[in-house]
């Protein structure tokens, strides 16, 4: 088969799983539109994951529930469009993958037709196995997502470590045999999230998940330091984005009202 020739030199679901037999970390964040996804591709980050914390930090929900599958799409497109390195995983919101295998794939078959993005990710191990297995069988990748699922809050009582060590070595082995090509372990105990790693033959990519695992991601927002109040113990802030933002409006803010904005060099004689 020809190749398109605007075809972009993505990275692979193959070599990203490859990454890890050749002991190689896989680096992995969320961006929600084009700027933000061409700085992070730009930079070499291996996984661009358009999450649906999205929810949370772009529209502002208490939850990752409200945000829907149009709602994913429509931002996935802007990241398609931005990225040319980097593979682009987006997540399946709640319920999308959850009212039977058919439905599922119409649902993952949208989104892979209608962005430039290559895999989806779902919340789920063991209980949504048939579900991957069905999307993988119709040529979608999936990336699956045990431990801490943020769409079953209700059902936690809140955001918690999980800490069922057979559960969650129950569910990380059901999503690879399944066909999962990685899977995500979120607030899980790092002996554990090792004990996983070992297990697998493919990566696992952690997110509060100790340094074992074969990849960490980090909703870009709490890299960033963009939220402001309390900060998750496995956050770690690599810039202070909010004071930041806060500063450069305040001295905007003062300067036009000083009339010392726009000043003799932004001004057209
Ligand atoms: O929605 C998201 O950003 C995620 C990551 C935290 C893994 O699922």
């Amino acid at each position: 088969m020809s190749h398109h020739p605007a075809e972009r030199k993505q990275i692979t679901v193959p070599q990203i799983v490859a990454m890890k037999a050749a002991g190689k970390k896989i680096t992995a964040l969320t961006a929600y539109d084009y700027s933000m996804a061409r700085l992070i591709d730009a930079a070499g980050i291996e996984i661009i994951l358009v999450g649906d914390s999205m929810s949370m930090v772009v529209q502002g929900h208490a939850t990752t529930l409200p945000v829907t599958l149009d709602e994913m799409i429509y931002h996935a497109e802007m990241v398609g469009r931005a990225v040319e390195h980097a593979l682009v995983v987006v997540d399946m919101p709640f319920p999308s993958f959850l009212l039977g295998s058919h439905k599922a794939i119409e649902n993952a078959g949208r989104i892979l037709k209608e962005t430039r993005c290559q895999a989806v990710k779902l919340e789920g191990g063991a209980d949504q196995a048939d579900v991957i297995d069905a999307l993988v069988s119709a040529g979608i990748p999936v990336m699956a997502h045990v431990g801490l699922r943020p769409q079953s809050v209700h059902r936690l009582g809140g955001y918690r470590v999980q800490r069922d060590r057979e559960q969650l070595l129950a569910d990380a082995r059901a999503a690879e045999v399944a066909g999962a090509f990685s899977v995500v372990l979120e607030c899980v105990p790092a002996d554990i999230a090792r004990d996983i790693t070992r297990q697998l033959a493919v990566p696992t990519i952690g997110i509060g998940a100790g340094v074992d695992c074969d990849g960490q991601v980090l909703v870009m927002h709490d890299l960033l330091g963009l939220n402001t109040g309390h900060v998750p113990k496995h956050v770690k802030q690599y810039a202070q984005l909010a004071p930041a933002v806060t500063d450069a409006v305040t001295r905007f803010r003062d300067e036009v009202r000083a009339g010392q904005f726009p000043g003799k060099e932004q001004t057209f004689e």
